[in-house]
């Protein structure tokens, strides 16, 4: 039965009585799909000028302690970021460089070329540094808003300086959390993201994974060729919070429809295509090199590359572990 005018103003005038006192009543709160944004793709070529523009107007250190702009961070020749650690774990997922800028993370050098996934664990050190001669970018994807809604965000910064020193030689905790390891690392219960190691994955070493599972036809209908990049201290997600995941569509390739929980971000690595979303709709986001979007949870998906000739690769970051850890994860195939 249509609500009465009257009956609908009595009741925002009360709601907003409510506001006003900090009171919010269950029946505020606004429906799933109301509160989701509408999704789309941000374009490279909108982002890359605006990030190149923030370089040069934003000062690191004065206006901006990190120049984070729609999902991206960018450290200009010359330029360190201050060394602090925090409770939410970070992902880096470097998409310009010239291979000469480094985070140090707990004392490690981890240097950035393109491809490059960096993962630095929860309270983990960590300050940028471009010595090169060009502009590194990477995509950025942190744990904050679990952090928040578990009130857990504690911050420190480095005492005393800028930067902190280098103590370990680049691929240290690598080596360490490798296929020889310490004897104290076998067997033990390593599931705190505090136990995770900082570790930068090569991109060079995931394509060539990602090219032996095409030669053998290991693909997956719904995702093409997926690997993950594994947690070196327990073999499982990549982080216990979030997941990082590289796929390639082969030539001319369309997966099969699904839906999961978790919400998930895309950078394109290479190659052109487009994702269909929502079946009824088939609302197509169509992208290109370096575009990124977001798929929310739940929400159906299917990828196509475009290209009759090339492959297309897509790099994403997942929160899905989050739901899994808890026994809520949910798959649904189309
Ligand atoms: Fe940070
Ligand atoms: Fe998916």
């Amino acid at each position: 039965m249509a609500q009465s005018t009257d009956s609908q103003e009595r009741l925002e005038a009360f709601n907003e009585k409510l506001r006003r006192l900090g009171i919010f009543g269950y029946w505020m709160r606004s429906g799933r799909e109301q509160r989701q944004t509408e999704p789309s793709v941000l374009k490279w070529s909108t982002i890359y000028p605006l990030l190149l523009e923030a370089g040069e107007v934003v000062r690191l250190g004065g206006e901006a302690f990190r120049r984070n702009m729609g999902g991206y961070q960018i450290v200009m020749p010359g330029e360190h970021a201050a060394a602090h650690r925090h409770t939410a774990s970070a992902m880096r997922f470097i998409v310009v460089g010239d291979g000469s800028a480094y985070t140090t993370t707990n004392g490690e050098q981890m240097f950035m070329e393109p491809g490059d996934l960096l993962v630095q664990p929860s309270f983990g050190w960590h300050d940028h540094s471009n010595p090169g001669e060009e502009p590194v970018i990477w995509m950025d994807m942190l744990d904050t808003s679990l952090i928040q809604t578990l009130e857990v965000e504690f911050r420190e910064e480095w005492p005393g300086a800028d930067q902190q020193p280098v103590t370990h030689p680049e691929g240290f905790h690598a080596q360490l959390y490798g296929m020889v390891r310490p004897a104290r690392l076998i067997g033990s219960q390593l599931g705190s993201p505090q136990d995770s190691p900082p570790v930068t994955y090569k991109f060079r070493d995931a394509r060539k994974t990602l090219e032996l599972m095409a030669a053998e036809e290991e693909f997956d209908p719904y995702d093409g060729v997926l690997l993950e990049y594994a947690n070196p201290a327990t073999g499982g997600h990549t982080l216990p919070t979030m997941c990082a995941r590289l796929q390639m569509l082969r030539p001319g390739e369309a997966t099969r429809p699904h839906r999961h929980t978790g919400g998930v971000r895309y950078h394109v690595v290479q190659g052109q295509g487009a994702s269909i979303l929502d079946l009824e709709s088939s609302k197509e986001l169509a992208w290109e090199d370096h575009d990124s979007f977001h798929i929310s949870s739940w929400h159906w998906h299917q990828h196509r590359n475009r290209s009759k000739t090339e492959p297309a690769i897509l790099f994403s970051i997942s929160d899905s572990p989050i739901a899994e850890a808890f026994g809520f994860y949910r798959e649904e195939k189309g």
